[in-house]
C-alpha cells in the first residue's frame, strides 16, 4: 500500500499554555473513551460497514478526527482502506500520528491541518466520510454539510456520530452523601455546552437532507455496562470529573464541589479510581447518509 506523508505542519507552539494543556487534556479523555467504549464503536463500524455495498473502501476521511478513536475503528473494520484524518488542531494530529505508528498502521494514515469553519478542505473525493462528535462544533453546520458533500463521492456514504453529553459513571447512591450529584453535574454542563456549543443534541437528519444526502438509517446505541469493566474506566471517570470539577467550579455548590474533590482524589478509598460500583452508561446517535448518485442521461 502507498505511503503517504503527512501534510499538516507543526506550527509554532502556543503561546497560550492553558490552552495547550487544555489540548492535552482533552486529548487524554478521548483515548480514554475510545479504550472504555471499544466494543461499542466496534459493533458501530461493524453496522456501518453493511451499507457500504456498492464498491469497496478504499478512502476514507475522518473529519475532527482528534486523537483518532474513528480512524484507527475504520481502519480495523475496512481493511483495504486509507483514512485521511482532518483536524484544526496540530496537537491532535500529532497525536494521531504517534498512536498510528504505535499500531503499525502509519503507512494507511494521513493527516491534513485543516479548519471546517474556513471551508471545504483540500482533500480528494471519498467512500466513506466520518464525523464523530466533530460536527456540533462547526460555526455553520449546514454550510459545513454542503461542503461535505462535495467531498463524498457519489454513491458514498456519510456517517455522523453525535454523542448526549459525556457518559455516566457513577451509581445515585455514592455513600458520600449528595444524591443525584451526577445529574447535577451533566446539568450544568449542559448549560455551560448550551452557551460554547450550541449545535450539541441537534437532530441532524434534516440537515443532512438539506445538504443533499438521502438517509439511509438513523440509530440510537444505548451503552450500559456493569462490572467487570473496561481496565481504563477508573481513569476515564477521574480524568472527567477533573474537567467537569475545573469548568463547573462557579455552577456547583460548594458541598457538591467537596465530593467531586473526593471522588478524583488519586488516593482515597472513596475515588473513582478504587470504586467497584461504577457503571458506563451513555448514549450515541448516528445517523448513516448517502450522496445520491446523478441519474444518467
Ligand atoms: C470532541 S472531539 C472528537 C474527536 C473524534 N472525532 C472522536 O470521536 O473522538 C472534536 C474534534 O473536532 C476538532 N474540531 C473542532 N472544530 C473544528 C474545525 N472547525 N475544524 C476542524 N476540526 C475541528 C477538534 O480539534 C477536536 O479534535
Amino acid at each position: 500500500m502507498a505511503h503517504h506523508s503527512h501534510q499538516h505542519q507543526h506550527h509554532a507552539a502556543s503561546p497560550e499554555h492553558s490552552h495547550e494543556h487544555d489540548e492535552a487534556g482533552l486529548a487524554e479523555m478521548l483515548d480514554l473513551d475510545a479504550e472504555v467504549l471499544h466494543a461499542h464503536l466496534s459493533e458501530l463500524t461493524g453496522w456501518l460497514k453493511d451499507f457500504a455495498t456498492d464498491a469497496p473502501v478504499r478512502r476514507i476521511l475522518d473529519l475532527g478526527s482528534g486523537t483518532g478513536t474513528g480512524t484507527f475503528a475504520l481502519l480495523s473494520r475496512f481493511a483495504e482502506a486509507e483514512v485521511v484524518a482532518v483536524d484544526r488542531s496540530p496537537y491532535m494530529l500529532g497525536h494521531l500520528l504517534d498512536r498510528a505508528r504505535e499500531r503499525g498502521v502509519a503507512g494507511r494514515v494521513r493527516t491534513v491541518e485543516a479548519d471546517l469553519d474556513a471551508g471545504r478542505p483540500d482533500v480528494d473525493q471519498a467512500d466513506l466520510v466520518w464525523a464523530a462528535a466533530s460536527l456540533h462544533h462547526m460555526a455553520d453546520p449546514d454550510r459545513s454539510l454542503r461542503e461535505v458533500f462535495e467531498v463524498v463521492r457519489p454513491g458514498g456514504l456519510l456517517a455522523v456520530v453525535e454523542i448526549d453529553g459525556f457518559p455516566r459513571f457513577l451509581p445515585e447512591d455514592l455513600g458520600l452523601g449528595r444524591p443525584g450529584l451526577e445529574e447535577r453535574c451533566r446539568a450544568a454542563m449542559s448549560d455551560r455546552h448550551a452557551e460554547q456549543v450550541p449545535h450539541l443534541g441537534d437532530d441532524w437528519g434534516p440537515r443532512l437532507t438539506g445538504a443533499g444526502f438521502t438517509i439511509e438509517a438513523e440509530r440510537v446505541f444505548g451503552i450500559e455496562l456493569r462490572h467487570p469493566l473496561p481496565e481504563a474506566t477508573g481513569r476515564y471517570a477521574q480524568a472527567l470529573l477533573r474537567r467537569v470539577r475545573g469548568v463547573l467550579g462557579d455552577r456547583l455548590d460548594a458541598e457538591d464541589l467537596a465530593v467531586l474533590d473526593v471522588l478524583t482524589d488519586s488516593d482515597g478509598p472513596d475515588g473513582v479510581l478504587r470504586r467497584e460500583d461504577l457503571v458506563i452508561r451513555a448514549e450515541r446517535s448516528v445517523w448513516v447518509a448517502r450522496r445520491p448518485v446523478p441519474p444518467t442521461g
